[in-house]
C-alpha cells in the first residue's frame, strides 16, 4: 500500500502537531509526503501533471491539515481546484481516481467535546468535513473514517509525541476500509477455521 499526504499548513515551521505529523511520515516507508505551502509558492500554482501523476502512483490519499475556521487552509482549496480537473477527477472519463482511498487527518484547537450538537462547535466533524466527503465521492475514492486530534493549539510535548504513534498506526493500517478489513477476515477463517473465535 503506498500512500500519498499532501499536507496544507500555512507556515510548517511555525507548526507543533502537523510538523511533528509531517516529519514522522517523512520517514515512514511507502508514505510519500508534500509540503503544498512550499511546492505551491506565494501563488499557490501546481504543475497539474506532476500532482495527477502522483495520486495516480499511490493507492491511498491523505489531506492533512490544521481546522482554520471550520475547514482547510486556502492552499489545500487552491490544489483541489486544479488537480481534481475535469475528466481526470469527474466527469466523461474522469475516473482515474476511482477505487482509491482517501483519508482526512486534521488536527483542531477545540476540544472534542465542542465538536457536539450543545458543544460551541455545535456541529460534529463528520459533519464539517461533508465536502471533502462528497469530492471523494464524486471522485469515485472510498472514504475513510478521518484521524482528527482535538485540543492541539496549546497541546504540550508530551501530548505531541503521544500523538505521533497513534497517528503513523492509524495512517498506515491496511484495513481502515470495513470491506476490506472483513474480505481479511474472511480469509483467514477459510484458511485456518481454528481461528474463527480470534476473528469474530
Ligand atoms: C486562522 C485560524 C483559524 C482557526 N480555526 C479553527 C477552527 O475553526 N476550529 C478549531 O477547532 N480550531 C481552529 N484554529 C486552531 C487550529 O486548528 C490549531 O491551532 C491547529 O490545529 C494547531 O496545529 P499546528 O500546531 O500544526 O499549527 C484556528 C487557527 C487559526 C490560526
Amino acid at each position: 500500500m503506498k500512500t500519498l499526504v499532501l499536507t496544507a499548513h500555512p507556515d510548517l515551521a511555525k507548526s507543533r502537531i502537523n510538523r511533528a505529523w509531517f516529519e514522522a511520515l517523512s520517514e515512514a516507508e511507502n508514505v510519500t509526503t508534500r509540503d503544498l505551502t512550499a511546492i505551491g509558492g506565494t501563488e499557490m500554482r501546481f504543475d497539474i501533471k506532476v500532482e495527477q501523476a502522483l495520486l495516480l502512483a499511490h493507492d491511498r490519499i491523505v489531506f492533512q491539515f490544521p481546522f482554520y475556521w471550520y475547514s482547510a487552509p486556502p492552499v489545500m482549496k487552491a490544489w483541489m481546484d486544479q488537480v481534481l480537473s475535469y475528466g481526470f477527477a469527474y466527469g466523461p472519463g474522469g475516473d482515474l481516481l476511482k477505487g482509491r482511498e482517501f483519508l482526512i487527518m486534521v488536527s483542531t484547537g477545540g476540544p472534542e467535546h465542542s465538536y457536539h450538537a450543545g458543544g460551541y462547535n455545535n456541529y460534529s466533524m463528520a459533519e464539517f468535513l461533508k465536502p471533502f466527503q462528497q469530492t471523494a465521492n464524486l471522485a469515485g475514492l472510498t472514504y475513510l473514517r478521518p484521524f482528527v486530534a482535538h485540543g492541539m493549539a496549546l497541546a504540550n510535548k508530551d501530548q505531541i509525541d503521544a500523538n505521533v504513534p497513534e497517528m503513523l498506526a492509524y495512517l498506515t493500517d491496511p484495513d481502515l476500509d470495513p470491506k476490506v478489513k472483513q474480505a481479511r477476515l474472511l480469509q483467514q477463517l477459510e484458511d485456518d477455521p481454528t481461528k474463527a473465535a480470534a476473528v469474530s
